[in-house]
């Protein structure tokens, strides 16, 4: 399971640099954003991601309904994607951006945080 674990640490850092490149382009030059690389790689690592996450919670036994950790990192799992999306698409004025970025970025080092302690914040 330790190739897994790399592995699935290693395309969680792929994940978040994906997604700040995407607010940087988003800042600085949207037009870059519709570059077709980028509409497909960051939803093949995501869905990798998501892959890993759940073969490493059933082969561990890992479940939310018996660890509130793992509920936790669901819900902010929940929390991130949503505030992703609305910092790249719904955000209108650059203060929404920032913020919706700011709020992704804090539910992601909640997500780490959570995964490596496996003490919950607000469960
Ligand atoms: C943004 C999404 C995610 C991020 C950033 C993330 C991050 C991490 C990190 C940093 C680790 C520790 C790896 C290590 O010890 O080397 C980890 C472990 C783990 N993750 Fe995730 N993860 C995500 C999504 C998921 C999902 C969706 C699931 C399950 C459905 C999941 C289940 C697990 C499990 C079971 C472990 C092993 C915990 C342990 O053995 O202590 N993860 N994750």
């Amino acid at each position: 399971m330790e190739l897994v674990k790399s592995a699935h640490f290693t395309l969680a850092m792929i994940s978040i640099l994906l997604f700040s490149y995407r607010f940087v382009l988003l800042m600085r030059n949207p037009k870059k954003l519709s570059q077709k690389w980028l509409k497909i790689l960051p939803h093949v690592i995501d869905t990798i991601l998501l892959l890993t996450g759940i073969t490493l919670m059933v082969s561990l036994s890992l479940y939310p309904g018996e660890h509130d950790w793992m509920l936790e990192k669901l819900l902010a799992l929940v929390a991130y994607i949503f505030t992703g999306f609305y910092t790249l698409k719904w955000a209108r004025t650059d203060a929404m951006k920032y913020l919706g970025y700011l709020g992704a970025l804090g539910w992601f080092i909640l997500i780490i945080k959570l995964a490596m302690t496996h003490q919950t914040m607000f469960l």
